[in-house]
């Protein structure tokens, strides 16, 4: 077993690479890789850069050149859904890419043909992932994520999104990533915290919660790493 454990910024992973205190730093196709040994169990960490492009090739690059058989997600999200607050965490059930549209010749948003509309992540994680938000008593919520390569601050936009996709948070590289750990057989988890409600402050609250919702996803994913390697025991 080999944990890849992903974000889009580097705010997203420095708690983690923190937590881990010593790890090697691999360069490779212009990105670095983050190669350490956690309870006996081999991770790569890595930050992608924000969006479906640069989220795709780091994922790809996690496990067909790293090797990665597992893939953690640990970000944060603009929240749809009235009852998400910033700072909630939220796990995804399934994604879809709420910008693609090839709607034009008579298909739903978010479908091309040979591809399906939503990606479904690992039931077994999100099982375990209810015990381990148990242990820390810290509730989790389970929703679907709409991925998109927009910054969404338009409370019109995010409830289309929403109403289209039944979506109940946004952000910019889950579904991207699911297509990859779909394709390559790799079980996935994603994790976000709200960062803001993908409204006219979503800017603003954006850069003053994101580092304080970034570490408490990171938090969370470090003791999912730990339940998946006792797991596995
Ligand atoms: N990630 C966090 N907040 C977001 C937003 N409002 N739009 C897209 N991605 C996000």
């Amino acid at each position: 077993m080999k944990i890849a454990i992903m974000g889009a910024m580097p705010e997203e992973i420095a708690p983690i690479l923190e937590k881990l205190g010593s790890y090697t730093t691999v360069r490779y196709a212009g990105n670095n890789y983050y190669e350490a040994t956690y309870k006996g169990v081999d991770l790569v960490v890595a930050y992608s850069k924000i969006g479906k492009v640069f989220s795709t090739l780091t994922a790809t690059i996690m496990i067909e050149h790293f090797g990665a058989t597992k893939l953690l997600f640990s970000g944060v999200a603009g929240a749809i859904c009235p009852t998400l607050k910033i700072g909630d965490l939220i796990v995804a059930s399934k994604l879809a890419q709420h910008d693609l549209d090839i709607t034009a010749f008579g298909h739903p948003f978010g479908y091309v043909p040979e591809g399906s509309i939503f990606i479904e992540a690992d039931k077994e994680m999100i099982e375990m992932s209810k015990e381990v938000a148990k242990s820390m008593g810290k509730s989790v919520r389970e929703g679907v994520i709409a991925t998109g390569d927009q910054f969404i601050a338009n409370e019109e936009k995010k409830n289309w999104i929403g109403a289209t996709f039944g979506a109940h948070a946004l952000e910019m590289e889950g579904g991207s990533v699911a297509v990859v750990c779909h394709a390559l057989n790799v079980p996935f988890f994603k994790l976000r915290a709200i960062s803001d409600v993908a409204d006219m402050d979503a800017s603003f609250n954006f850069d003053t919660f994101l580092e304080t919702s970034a570490k408490e996803s990171a938090d969370f994913i470090m003791k999912m790493v730990q339940s998946i390697i006792e797991n596995a025991k």
